[in-house]
């Protein structure tokens, strides 16, 4: 999947920052040592070997999407966003992106208030969202967007006000699932920019989508 992403990307002309999740690398090991999207008391060796397997994969995630032409520029989103405040990480980002750098982050292990917890890529791509407003955010997806209640029936188009009216099961993601996911697309289109759910298994579906064209799967907006 990534590799055929990293393709359509780099042949898209669009500027793009990359978000990926932990998939079998950061959710599994955060869950062994208790750490959740509720910050609280984490061992260090726990906190530490969380964010190696994310390095880990995002070192993965970097070398494939070089090999497809792609210059991946990764960057730890915790770190980045408290730090540094959203105007300056923003205009970081912007300028990333017009040297040609294709800015790259991935859920996160960080130090809140009240002890560690896991940042979601969902989270993350709510928050950069919030301080870049892009035209489009597209959720790169293990189904073909997001489905009628009970059923594998596809929504074409969702609003915010819909969102709130579905019931969507959590399911047993790390944090949060399909309706985190919705969460943040709701809270994102509030903000102006449109958000894409499509298929990361159809390449073709996620390059329209990316170049703002009509796509199989599910936009929502306002
Ligand atoms: N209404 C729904 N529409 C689409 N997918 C749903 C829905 N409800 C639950 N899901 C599940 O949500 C999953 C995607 O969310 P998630 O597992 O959090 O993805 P990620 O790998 O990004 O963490 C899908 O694989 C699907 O099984
Ligand atoms: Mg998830």
């Amino acid at each position: 999947m990534v590799s055929a992403l990293s393709e359509e990307i780099a042949s898209s002309d669009q500027k793009v920052v990359v978000v990926h999740g932990g998939g079998s690398f950061g959710h599994v090991v955060a869950k062994q040592h208790g750490i959740s999207s509720e910050a609280g008391a984490a061992p260090a060796a726990g906190v530490a070997q969380t964010r190696g397997a994310m390095y880990e994969l995002n070192r993965l995630v970097c070398k494939t999407m070089m090999e497809f032409k792609l210059s991946p520029y990764p960057f730890s989103p915790f770190d980045a966003v408290s730090r540094a405040g959203g105007a300056a990480v923003s205009s970081w980002l912007k300028g990333l992106l017009k040297e040609g750098l294709t800015p790259v982050t991935f859920g996160d292990v960080g130090l809140a208030p009240g002890g560690f917890k896991v940042i979601s890529g969902d989270v993350i791509v709510q928050e950069l969202a919030k301080i870049m407003e892009p035209e489009r955010c597209v959720f790169a997806l293990d189904v073909d967007g997001v489905y009628e209640e009970n059923t594998r029936v596809i929504i074409p188009e969702l609003t915010p006000s819909k969102v709130k009216r579905m019931r969507v099961q959590n399911g047993d993601d790390a944090t949060g699932g399909m309706k985190l996911k919705l969460d943040a697309a709701s809270r994102i289109v509030a903000g102006g920019t449109k958000v894409c759910f499509v298929s990361g298994y159809r390449r073709n579906e996620f390059s329209k989508a990316l170049k703002g064209l009509d796509f199989y799967g599910t936009v929502v907006r306002s």
